[in-house]
């Protein structure tokens, strides 16, 4: 893509939650092998919301250091993925735009398909700017992962939000064309509108999984995409972080590569590092990986990294982006290595508290403890309106 016409993440920032439950706690718990966790499937801890916290509070403190950075008069748009909203009607994005003080000249829209949402905001956004290279789309993801209690997706839980400013002249990563897509109706995962915990078929997720690696890399490539070779990294949805290692196996199977472990992890090693702490962030996991990619490893610049984003159901795709000189001066990495070092650590019975709560659903007042150390806080819900307010 010639470089006057490139558009892409200018800005990239991460926020989680006040409280952490380790797989050490979660396995002391349920007797299991706590190896089953590490290695098996290589997580070490999952992010857990306070009372007071939810995808918008995370969204917000993710996206208010860009607002802070780049200021507001260019944002024309705010395009909020998530699978796990908290209103059925009204897009969250609307309580992040009113909590940042966006100019009411704003168009405001949430995105749903599983994990793949945030990859559907970031390609409608660029199409925004190709229309006008004045404006700047603010992309957020946004979500908190619940299963059931004893659930074997309990040890998958967890919860973040990444903010991206998409523009022309990105100071981060271009993103190419084309795209490659993939779609199968499966039900793999999901959450009829009267749960508030997922169900999934963790086995055959796994399958559908590699399936649209698969067929989105053939489309990719029909379409004329790079060769696997030109790629220095690779960012996966991580609903766990091993399923990066074995998506990756599957793909360079499938391309007939080798896929000897050191392969593997000198392609995707850095992406999983936050991800193994913060645990599945759904819509926001491959973006949490991309952070972890730019921050952590050595200089990337003008490298291509290759992204697979799968939401089950399923859509996936796969692009290509590449890495702007001069990127590691916009980076945020002190700030997300804090998000992540400085979370609280919760015993078994404060996760199962927060795990169970629910609101009444009666329209009586419900104001929320004060738990957060974020930014922006729910003050509760009050005559069924959520309320917000800067903590
Ligand atoms: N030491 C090391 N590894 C161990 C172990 C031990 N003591 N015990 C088990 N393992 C390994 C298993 O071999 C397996 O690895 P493999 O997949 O490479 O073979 C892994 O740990 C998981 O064990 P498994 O028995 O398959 O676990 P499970 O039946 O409890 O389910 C998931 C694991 C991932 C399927 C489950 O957590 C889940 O459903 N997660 C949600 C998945 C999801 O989010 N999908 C939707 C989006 S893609």
């Amino acid at each position: 893509m010639p470089e006057e016409f490139a558009i892409g993440i200018h800005d990239l920032s991460v926020a989680t939650t006040r409280y952490v439950l380790t797989h050490d706690t979660l396995a002391a718990h349920n007797g299991s092998d706590v190896a089953k966790y590490h290695k098996g499937i290589g997580q070490r801890s999952m992010s857990v919301p306070a009372a007071d916290e939810d995808i918008v509070t995370m969204a917000a403190a993710a996206a208010a250091p860009i607002v802070a950075r780049h200021g507001v008069d260019r944002i024309r748009t705010i395009v909020f993925a998530t699978e796990t909203s908290v209103d059925q009607a009204k897009a969250a994005g609307i309580h992040v735009h009113s909590l940042l003080g966006l100019p009411s000249a704003t168009r405001v829209v949430e995105l749903k398909q599983a994990c793949y949402s945030g990859t559907a905001a970031l390609q409608f956004a660029i199409g925004l700017v190709h229309r006008d290279r004045s404006q700047q789309v603010l992309v957020i993801a946004s979500d908190v992962s619940k299963y059931e209690l004893g659930n074997p997706g309990e040890a998958t839980q967890g919860a973040a939000a990444v903010a991206m400013l998409v523009s022309a002249d990105p100071a981060l990563v271009r993103i190419e064309d084309p795209s490659g897509m993939f779609t199968a109706d499966i039900m793999d995962f999901w959450r009829p509108n009267y749960r508030t915990t997922a169900l999934v078929d963790g086995h055959e997720s796994i399958s559908a999984y590699l399936q649209a690696v698969e067929g989105a890399w053939k489309d990719y490539t029909d379409r004329g995409g790079r060769t696997l070779d030109d790629f220095t990294a690779f960012c996966y949805h991580q609903p766990f972080t091993k399923m990066a290692h074995k998506a990756h196996r599957h793909l360079l199977h499938y391309c007939g590569h080798d896929a000897d472990e050191d392969a593997i992890t000198r392609h995707i090693g850095h992406t999983t590092t936050y991800n193994a702490e913060v645990g599945n962030s759904y819509t926001a996991s491959m973006y949490v990986g991309l952070a972890a990619l730019l921050d952590n490893a050595d200089d990337l610049t003008d490298q291509a990294i290759g992204f697979l984003s799968y939401g089950s159901g399923s859509v996936a795709e796969f692009f290509a982006g590449t890495v702007v000189p001069g990127y590691r001066s916009h980076l945020r990495s002190d700030m997300h290595r804090d998000a992540i070092s400085g979370r609280q650590d919760i015993d078994y019975a404060k996760y199962r508290e927060i795990h169970e709560h629910s609101f009444p659903v009666d329209g009586g007042d419900h104001p929320v403890p004060r738990e957060t150390t974020g930014p922006y806080r729910l003050a509760g819900l009050f005559g069924h309106k959520r309320i917000y307010e800067p903590r």
